[in-house]
């Protein structure tokens, strides 16, 4: 698909909404493609340490040529703080810092404060949460292949089962339907016209809301 028109590669491992994680193979041949064809690589790896299997594959070794982007969104749970920042070589900061500064002014300060008191302990933090999503990974999966219709390959990393379904629907009049009965998820059209047939739930919930959605979800597909 790289035509002259072409200036960059959007990746984005481990990856929403389907939860899969970048092999190796993928990695270099992504990273030929970029060299071979002067591309720059963004790279979006807010789930960097949400792996339960495999290991992750950074673009923090490409930085002649690609830019990185993080948030805290995921690593300290501050979803909706809307804090995260970039990786690049020096050369691309005037044009990241232009761009930036026209997107959000800046992130609130109270934010700021909260993320920087809590920097030291992202690892620490993360590493009991992997353990726990493991579990919810497990049991979400486990519990959306025992429902008729319904079949979803296991996810090696972030916090998404992407299951697909056998029902005659779009996935948006499935997710409709399974918000009315008291589910939040995502019709997988959402993300591209490839992700029809498919629906997006995030297990980052506790184990006992996970099966109690999961028995939502069983009773309302019952009839269909
Ligand atoms: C892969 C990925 N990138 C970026 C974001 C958004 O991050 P932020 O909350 O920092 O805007 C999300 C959140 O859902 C995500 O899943």
């Amino acid at each position: 698909m790289i035509d002259d028109r072409t200036t960059a590669i959007v990746v984005n491992s481990p990856a929403n909404p389907t939860g899969s994680v970048m092999d190796e193979a993928t990695y270099r041949a992504i990273v030929d493609i970029a060299v071979d064809n002067d591309l720059l690589v963004i790279s979006d790896e807010v789930n960097d340490n949400f792996i339960y299997e495999g290991r992750h594959r950074s673009f923090l070794n490409l930085l002649d040529r690609s830019v990185v982007v993080q948030s805290f969104s995921k690593s300290l749970a501050m979803t909706g703080w809307r804090i995260g920042y970039m990786v690049a070589n020096e050369e691309m900061m005037p044009y990241l810092s232009k761009m930036q500064y026209y997107l959000t002014a800046c992130p609130a300060t109270p934010m700021q404060h909260a993320v920087l008191a809590a920097l030291p302990h992202v690892d620490e933090f993360t590493q009991k949460m992997v353990g726990m999503f493991d579990r919810r990974r497990r049991l979400i999966v486990d519990r959306l292949n025992d429902i008729d219709g319904i079949s979803c390959p296991m996810p090696k990393g972030a916090f998404y089962a992407f299951p697909s379904f056998k029902f005659d629907m779009t996935s948006e009049e499935l997710a409709t339907m399974l918000v009315s009965a008291g589910v939040i998820c995502s019709p997988g059209s959402a993300f591209g016209s490839k992700g029809e047939g498919h629906i997006r739930f995030s297990y980052a919930a506790s184990e006992q809301d996970i099966e109690r959605g999961m028995d939502i979800v069983e009773r309302t597909t019952a009839s269909l």
